[in-house]
């Protein structure tokens, strides 16, 4: 199981339990449908919005078996989002593993996807409330609307920080705060606490964005256990280039002129930003991001569960992987 929550006994267990639900319901007699998806849940993901659906329905009256439930759906609709991403993105690599893209063909992974998402309004239509339903199909044009912003951008010089913010607060953010919100509601919380958990998640999930974009350019691809160096290549730019373009540095601007980025070119530009301010930039809004999340999280009402949010959200800034 994963080693993200080694510290927290309790929620690794419920998150066994979920990785249980996902398992039991992607089942099949033809191992060709079970299988990849098998693999991929059997992989080593931070599950974090699932751990957080169910630390946030703890502010509320928790019901352990409809919490995981939901827990599982949401977790599933990231992979799915994660398998098409793939596709786009030509990863090889997701969590330690081959990607589905790469060891079944791009055909196969649009299926293996889809079917996921179906499988998850299966699994919403048992008995949650039809407002939640309704948000969650939100949530998922949402993060649609983010993947094709970034991608009608992708090359261009002009994307603004502004227009990068819209695209990962879609793409992204929204499923945080999608996470904290649908836990928060099904609990019957406060009203009011649940929306300070929405707005956690979305700062929450906006740093993380920006650091998983960081991360790209710094990790190693051991570590980080997905494909590292990508977006460039994909023509994304990202907040430490879109702040490296700023100092109008004429070598870089000609090597991005490009509608194809070489491998070479990828390492002159990586060069560029590193010594440029185009990082340290982007972690310093990672970490204005996150102290409005702690600004928030201070808000809640004094228990285990604030405490737990508190720490996670700590240790997603300084992340590795
Ligand atoms: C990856 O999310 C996609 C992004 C939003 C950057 P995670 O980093 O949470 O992926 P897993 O679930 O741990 O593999
Ligand atoms: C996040 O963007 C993807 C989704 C929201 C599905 P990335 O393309 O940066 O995610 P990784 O780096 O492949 O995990
Ligand atoms: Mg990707
Ligand atoms: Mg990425």
């Amino acid at each position: 199981m994963n080693k993200f929550w080694d510290n927290y006994p309790l929620i690794q267990k419920e998150l066994e339990d979920v990785q249980r639900i996902m398992k039991k319901n992607v089942k099949s007699n033809e191992k060709y449908l079970e299988k990849p998806l098998l693999d991929l849940i059997n992989s080593d993901g931070k599950m974090l919005r699932p751990a957080f659906l169910l630390i946030a329905s703890k502010f509320g009256e928790y019901d352990k078996n409809k919490s995981e439930n939901l827990a599982a759906v949401i977790e599933m609709l990231h992979m799915a989002t994660l398998i098409h991403d793939d596709i786009i993105d030509e990863s090889k690599l997701r969590r330690g593993q081959t990607t589905i893209q790469f060891k079944y063909g791009k055909d196969y992974a649009v299926y293996m996807g889809d079917y996921l998402f179906s499988k998850c309004f299966l699994m919403l239509s048992d008995d949650y409330s039809m407002e939640n339903m309704k948000k969650i199909s939100k949530v998922i044009a949402q993060i649609c609307m983010g993947e094709i912003r970034q991608y009608y951008f992708r090359f261009r010089q002009d994307v603004s920080v502004k227009r990068y913010l819209k695209i990962i607060a879609g793409k992204t953010a929204a499923l945080f705060v999608m996470s904290f919100y649908i836990g928060a509601s099904e609990a019957k919380c406060d009203e009011r606490i649940i929306k300070t958990l929405g707005r956690i998640g979305y700062n929450i999930g906006m740093a993380f964005q920006i650091i998983d974009d960081i991360l790209d350019y710094t990790a190693e691809e051991e570590t980080l256990g997905k494909s590292i160096k990508n977006d460039l290549k994909q023509g994304f730019f990202t907040l430490p280039i879109i702040y490296t373009l700023l100092e109008k540095d004429k070598n870089l601007e000609e090597l991005m002129a490009e509608k194809e980025i070489s491998d070479d070119d990828v390492i002159e530009i990586i060069n560029i930003i590193k010594f440029s301010n185009g990082l340290k930039r982007a972690k310093k809004l990672a970490l204005r991001y996150t102290e409005r999340a702690f600004t928030l999280i201070n808000e809640l009402p004094d228990c285990e569960s604030k405490k737990i949010i508190y720490e996670i959200t700590e240790r997603l800034l300084k992340r590795k992987y």
